[in-house]
Order: structure tokens, then C-alpha cells, then sequence
């Protein structure tokens, strides 16, 4: 069973988090970071830098969960782009250090077990970032995703290119597909954390954490994990 942290705020998540994050750096530098997008993360994001002042981050190394294909890397968007400015940049992290699955159409055959071998060589994930998207996506694994699967090019489904068009000019400049870790790939770090925060997400969180395993509801997954965080705030909790 998860542990459920209800916090008044996004901001108080993101601090309480932060604080895990920087005890895990302190205990060991080379702590693996597994890094989500989207706006959920964010709180988390903007409470590191303070949290992290006077460690050594030079080994720390992160993994996104995601990628859109096709999209260049210097696309603002890209989730690239996103995690080298809200994450590498504000920590100092080594950006050599911290990946995310390559989604250039040249190579998008072996993308996906690159990315597996990449972890695996990092000697996995410690603490793994998620958000949950409407349709109860973790990454971009989409409704249908098995749980044994590893990181793949998916399609997104239209509430998802719906949803992620704000960050873009117009629903038709959002990628058709994107690869992402599967959900095995996910269950295998050692610790999850799940944000959500809002009533939008207060049907998914309920269904992850208490429905029925399926995989029509993706994030049910993390209910196989033995060690998962969910914290939420008290609109996202509204249907526990
Ligand atoms: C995005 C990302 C997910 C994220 C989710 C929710 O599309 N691929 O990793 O968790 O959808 O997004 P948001 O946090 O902006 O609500």
C-alpha cells in the first residue's frame, strides 16, 4: 500500500520532496535521479536549488521518463529542452550526466533499449519522479500499456495531445508519438513518488491507488511497487 501525504499546497509537496531528494544526494552522490515533466514536478524543481547548496552534485545523474519523437532538441518543448532548463541548469547538474530518450526519427529503431542499457549501466533509478496524466498515464504510457513493458515509441491519445497543447502554439504542433519508459522500466526504481494536485487529477489518483490493476488505468501500476509516495494535495485527494 502507497503512503499518502495530503499537503496543503503544490509548494509544500515540492519542499517535503526536495528535502528526500537532497538527504538521498547527501548519503550518497551518485544518487540516480529518475525526472518527470510537465507541470506537476515543477514545485520540486524550484525547491531544489536551496535544498541542494553546499552538496556535491557533480555525480548525481538523472534519466527522464520521457521524450516527444520527432521533436528537435532545441525545440523549447522538448523534453529535453525542459529538463536541461528546469533541472541541469538550476542545479548545476552534469549535463552529460543526465539523459532522456533520444527521439530523433533516424535512430528510433534501437532508441528505446538504448535508454534500457543507459539506466541499467547507471545501475538504476533511486528515486523515480512521476506526475499522472488525466487518462491516468504515468511517462507517456498511455491506457493499454502492459506492465512488463520497457521504454518504446507510443501514440499519444488525443486528451493527452489535448492536454499538453498549451505549452505549444496549437494542438496540431503536438507530436503524434513519443517514447517513454515502459512501465516495467518504471517499477523497477527503488522509490516512486506521485504527484498530482488539482481536482482534474482527483478520478486518476483514486483509480491508481485504490481501482482495480488494469491497464486501461496505467498509474495502477505503482500498486505493485513496494515502496511508492503519493503526495497530493487535498482537491486530488478528493476522491480517496
Ligand atoms: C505529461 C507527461 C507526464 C506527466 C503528465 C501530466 O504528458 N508525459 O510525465 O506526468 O503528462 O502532466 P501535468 O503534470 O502537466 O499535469
Amino acid at each position: 500500500m502507497a503512503e499518502i501525504v495530503i499537503v496543503e499546497t503544490p509548494a509544500a509537496a515540492g519542499a517535503l520532496i526536495a528535502d528526500e531528494i537532497a538527504r538521498r544526494i547527501a548519503a550518497d552522490p551518485e544518487t540516480v535521479l529518475g525526472l518527470a515533466t510537465g507541470s506537476t514536478p515543477l514545485p520540486v524543481y524550484e525547491a531544489l536549488p536551496a535544498r541542494l547548496a553546499g552538496l556535491d552534485v557533480s555525480r548525481v545523474r538523472g534519466f527522464a521518463l520521457d521524450e516527444y519523437v520527432g521533436i528537435d532538441p532545441t525545440h523549447p518543448e522538448s523534453y529535453r529542452a525542459v529538463i536541461t532548463r528546469e533541472v541541469v541548469e538550476p542545479l548545476g547538474l552534469d549535463p552529460t550526466r543526465v539523459h532522456t530518450p533520444n527521439g530523433a526519427l533516424a535512430t528510433i529503431e534501437h532508441a528505446g533499449e538504448d535508454y534500457e542499457r543507459a539506466i541499467a549501466e547507471a545501475g538504476g533509478i533511486d528515486l523515480q519522479i512521476l506526475g499522472i496524466g488525466t487518462s491516468g498515464h504515468i511517462g507517456f504510457n498511455e491506457p493499454g500499456s502492459s506492465f512488463a513493458s520497457r521504454t518504446r515509441v507510443k501514440t499519444l491519445v488525443e486528451q493527452t495531445r489535448r492536454d499538453n497543447a498549451r505549452f505549444f502554439d496549437s494542438i496540431d504542433d503536438v507530436p503524434m508519438h513519443c517514447i517513454t519508459q515502459g512501465l516495467g522500466t518504471i517499477l523497477e526504481a527503488r522509490h516512486l513518488v506521485l504527484l498530482a494536485f488539482g481536482a482534474g487529477k482527483a478520478a486518476a489518483v483514486a483509480q491508481a491507488v485504490e481501482g482495480p490493476l488494469t491497464s486501461s488505468l496505467p498509474g495502477s501500476a505503482i500498486q505493485l511497487h513496494p515502496h511508492v509516495t503519493v503526495v497530493v494535495d487535498e482537491a486530488a485527494a478528493s476522491e480517496l
